[in-house]
């Protein structure tokens, strides 16, 4: 790795280690919390699922979630960037983060629209006494698996607000755009949940919903379908091994502590979640309580099916009805927008480096082509179901496989691990022991391989959903495949000498601690 210092970095930052906690913890804390997490813990048998959740948190979501800052922080680049200054043949690993970032927020912007609606016919309980018709049919017209060009204008309004405002918002910058968005979304995002997780408490039948969240059935521990969604769960919530981290590190000021953000960040996002499963759980108890079932006999706990049937169904049975749907979905939207920014700037930094553009040009050209995406494929009558399983095989696949990857290459192959924990410690006032050369170099990749194997057999003989072959083979493993080729189209393109020449890696590893601990004059301004 190159050591020698850099005087005449330029690169934007957070203005304060505060900006970049409230941006990472505004990343994390994601439609993953709220709209996944309540739905994988019910699957996954209730409360046995928080002890593989917690073990996977601390064995492998704060782990990589180091791995992912050391890399952005000592090299200072987009994922593709960051690899290749790590060892120039890992761009490649860098690019099919980026292809993931891409895929997952065509589809990740969608729900947010979803969820602005949501918003406006929580105002009158809109979705009347079925809300499961209002949502498939009046709302998103949806059709049987396939492929449609018929846009839902209920869809595609939002849709278009969501796109514009992204685009507003990278064009200005890390500092002016994305982390004033978080100081002042996150705040009101916590305050707005916590008033819901409150109200919802005091519902009767709150109880029994907690119980069976909190309550372990031990034998799904031996289920490895469910250590295999809580690891996910865990990348994606805390949106580590796809990129984003990454970047987001790369933003930072070089003198900064590292690893106790990390902390800080990992466990906000788990505490979110759980503060979310309390008051998703809480409220389903009542919805139980009032139909006069055990929880036990609820369904459509899972998946869209719980935020926007589910949900709204228990809502209109609750006196303040629209005060209460206001607060879920205005949530959702806006905990999914901090997240979608950070998926967003990964694809549009990674593409302004490489390409040589300013930011605004990179914004606005990587959100047009991603907001194309987004209406052709799931703004239409078949945008449920497609977004369905594209979710399932970039999540399960693509980014497991990205964290395989990332653990082998950089312990195994550019055998990058001790400097990038003696970055980290150099850097952070929590050091990091060598416990985490194993972690991630032999438990890391060893698990997440037995479960990637597991979901992929799973995946080949099972299908999905009982969706048709053909159609898990074209937005399933076309998934996959467009990742695929997305790297090689974009590790192939040269640099054409954009990486700059004089880059150095800071600290030193190598040189006296007194010298090695000052700041390089001019880094970061
Ligand atoms: N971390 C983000 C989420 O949980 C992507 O939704």
């Amino acid at each position: 790795m190159a050591e020698v210092r850099s005087s005449t970095e330029t690169r934007e930052t957070w203005t304060s280690n505060r900006g970049f906690i409230f941006a990472a913890i505004g990343s994390a804390v994601g439609l993953g919390n709220i709209w996944r997490f309540p739905g994988v813990a019910y699957e996954s048998g209730g409360g046995a699922f928080l002890i593989p959740y917690l073990i996977a948190l601390v064995t492998a979501g704060i782990p990589i979630l180091f791995l992912d800052y050391s890399i952005g922080h000592r090299f200072r680049g987009s994922a593709p960037l960051s690899f290749r200054r790590m060892w120039r043949k890992s761009e490649a690993l860098g690019w099919f983060q980026t292809a993931l970032l891409f895929v997952i927020s065509v589809y990740y912007a969608v729900i947010i629209a979803w969820s602005l609606s949501y918003f406006y016919f929580s105002f009158g309980n809109k979705w009347g006494d079925d809300p499961a018709t209002f949502f498939t049919e009046d709302y998103l017209h949806a059709a049987d698996p396939g492929v449609s060009s018929e846009l839902v204008a209920g869809v595609a309004w939002p849709l278009v607000g969501v796109w514009v405002a992204i685009i507003a918002i990278l064009a200005l910058g890390i500092a002016k755009g994305i982390e004033k968005v978080n100081v002042i979304g996150l705040p009101l995002l916590v305050l707005g949940f916590s008033a819901l997780v409150i109200r919802a408490l005091t519902l009767p039948g709150a109880s029994d919903g907690l119980n069976a969240l909190f309550t372990p059935d031990w034998g799904a521990l031996t289920d490895l379908n469910v250590w295999i969604a809580a690891y996910s769960q865990i990348f994606f919530s805390m949106s580590i091994a796809f990129g984003i981290m990454i970047s987001y590190a790369s933003f930072q000021r070089r003198k900064a502590n590292m690893t106790s953000s990390g902390l800080v960040v990992g466990f906000a996002n788990s505490s979110f979640e759980i503060l979310a499963g309390i008051g998703v759980f809480s409220t389903l108890g009542f919805f139980a309580h009032e139909q006069g079932v055990t929880f036990d006999n609820l369904d459509g706990l899972t998946g869209p099916t719980l935020s926007f049937i589910t949900f709204p169904a228990v809502i209109s049975e609750m006196p303040g009805s629209a005060i209460f749907g206001a607060l879920f979905f205005g949530s959702l939207a806006i905990a999914g927008f901090t997240s979608l920014i950070s998926l967003v700037i990964g694809v549009s930094v990674a593409v302004q480096e490489k390409f040589g553009l300013s930011k605004e040009v990179a914004a606005v050209a990587v959100g047009i082509v991603a907001a194309a995406v987004s209406f052709g494929l799931f703004a239409t009558t078949t945008g449920l179901v497609a977004l369905d399983t594209v979710d399932q095989f970039a999540n399960n696949i693509g980014i497991v496989v990205s964290a395989i990857a990332m653990c082998v290459i950089v312990v195994w192959i550019a055998r990058t691990i001790d400097p990038l924990r003696r970055h980290l410690n150099m850097v952070s006032t929590f050091h990091v022991g060598k416990w985490w050369i194993p972690v991630i170099g032999v438990y890391a990749p060893i698990f997440l391989t037995v479960m990637l194997v597991q979901k992929v057999h799973d995946l080949i003989v099972n299908g999905y959903e009982g969706y048709p072959a053909w159609y898990i083979g074209v937005f399933g493993w076309g998934t996959i495949a467009f990742t695929i080729v997305f790297t090689a189209v974009f590790t192939l393109i040269g640099w054409g000498g954009r990486d700059d020449p004089d880059f150095r890696a800071w600290p030193d590893l190598d040189s006296p601690s007194t010298e090695r601990r000052t700041e390089p004059k001019g880094a970061n301004r």
